[in-house]
Formats: C-alpha cells, structure tokens, sequence
C-alpha cells in the first residue's frame, strides 16, 4: 500500500521531529514525512529535516494580518504537497477553528502531559509544584479547543521525589519519541476509528497505553 504522506509543523528544537524522521527511515513504515514547515525560520528542527532530504518551508506568522491569512497559507502548503495526515511536533501557534475543521480527524498533536490534564503550558514546573506521582504524554486528534481532542496513544512517566521540571522533561521527552511515531503508525495503517470523542483502535483490546520507565543506564 502506498504510503501515507505526512506534513510536520514545529517551532523549535524538533525532536519529535527527529523520532517521526527516524521512524519513517524504515522502509516498510506507512507513513513519509513530505513537507516540514516552521513558523519560525531559526527553528533547529529545519536543519534536521534538511538533513534528512525532506522539503521545508517557512512560512512566519508575523508576516500576516491574522491568524486565518496564517492557517490558509499552512493549509495551501500542505494540500499543495499532497499531504493527508499532519503532525504538530512542538508548534507554537494556535491554529483557528476553519484549520482545525478542514483538518479534523487528519491533524494529530503531541503534549507532554497526560491529557486531560495539564493542559497548556509549563506542563513539567506545574505537575511538579501539584505534586502528582504520574506524568506523561499524550498523541491526540487535534479539536478547536486547545489540548484537546480524541486520545490516540499515552505513556506514563513516574516522576521521583528529586525530579524537578528539567529532569522531567527530558523523561517524558524519551516517551514522546517513543509513542509519536506509534501513532503516525496506527493512522497510518488505518487502525483509527474516531467515535464520538473517542479513539477505536482495531487490532488492540484496549486503547493503547504506554507505561514509560526507563531503566538508569538509559536514563543517563
Ligand atoms: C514537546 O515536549 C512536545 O510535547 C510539545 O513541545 C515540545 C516540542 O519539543 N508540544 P521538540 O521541538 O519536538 O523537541
């Protein structure tokens, strides 16, 4: 079956970006990564999708009047690239609701915390100063309301009493490049049904989850 092409929108550092790249390296993945696009032209995530051939495109927000102009030119750039899944990976930008309808069920996102939970930003720093035992991450159909959307795929991270938001975040990162390309996986091959709010995943008893507990060498 021919591949499902994917666009990747970032903002930054594009690590998720990497794992979705690294991923898609592997000839029998569904999935190919055919267009990269930032916001932000010193996105490092760029250099490595260059680095891997993939096309990128820049398309920076300060240069329109409003948020729609924004997403219609994310919306031509994708279409014109023959793109059917789009993958946010660390995309700063809100995106208007005519984008997130006219990508509904076809616009997936990362968020390092286990949703509904934790919902913004600052994730690490406020799950730490509430004290929770569990963090996480979470791949989700993307829905108008922000952090929000169906659930595809979470991992658990335990947090330790001498975690502080750093550490965190580098562990729940580890889990991020983990589950991120498993989703792109099953929506790839066309394991996703979406009913009503939520995720069926054909193949699988349960919706997936992750548990993430690395062993400490990995860790290091
Ligand atoms: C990740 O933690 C992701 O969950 C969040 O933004 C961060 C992006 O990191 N949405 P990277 O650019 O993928 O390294």
């Amino acid at each position: 079956m021919a591949k499902l092409k994917a666009g990747v929108l970032i903002s930054g550092r594009g690590s998720n970006l990497q794992a979705l790249i690294d991923a898609c390296a592997a000839p029998n993945f569904p999935a190919e990564i055919v267009l990269v696009i930032s916001n932000n032209a010193d996105a490092k995530g760029l250099e490595r999708a260059e680095r891997a051939g993939i096309e990128t495109k820049i398309i920076d927000h300060r240069a329109f009047d409003s948020r729609e102009s924004f997403d219609t030119a994310l919306d031509e750039a994708l279409t014109y690239a023959g793109v059917r899944i789009v993958c946010m990976a660390g995309f700063m930008r809100l995106l208007s609701e005519w984008f997130a309808e006219r990508w509904r069920d076809r616009l997936i996102n990362i968020h390092p915390s286990l949703l509904p939970s934790f919902r913004g930003l600052n994730v690490h720093e406020r799950m730490i100063e509430a004290g929770v035992r569990f963090a996480g991450c979470t791949v989700h159909f993307v829905r108008p309301a922000i952090d929000e959307g169906p659930i595809v795929i979470q991992a658990v991270v335990p947090i330790s009493p001498d975690d502080d938001a750093e550490s965190l975040a580098q562990r729940v990162l580890k889990a991020e490049h983990r589950i991120y390309p498993a989703a792109l996986k099953m929506v790839a091959e066309r394991r996703i049904r979406i009913v009503g709010d939520k995720v069926w995943i054909s193949g699988a008893t349960a919706e997936p989850g992750v548990m993430y507990n690395p062993s400490p060498e990995e860790e290091g």
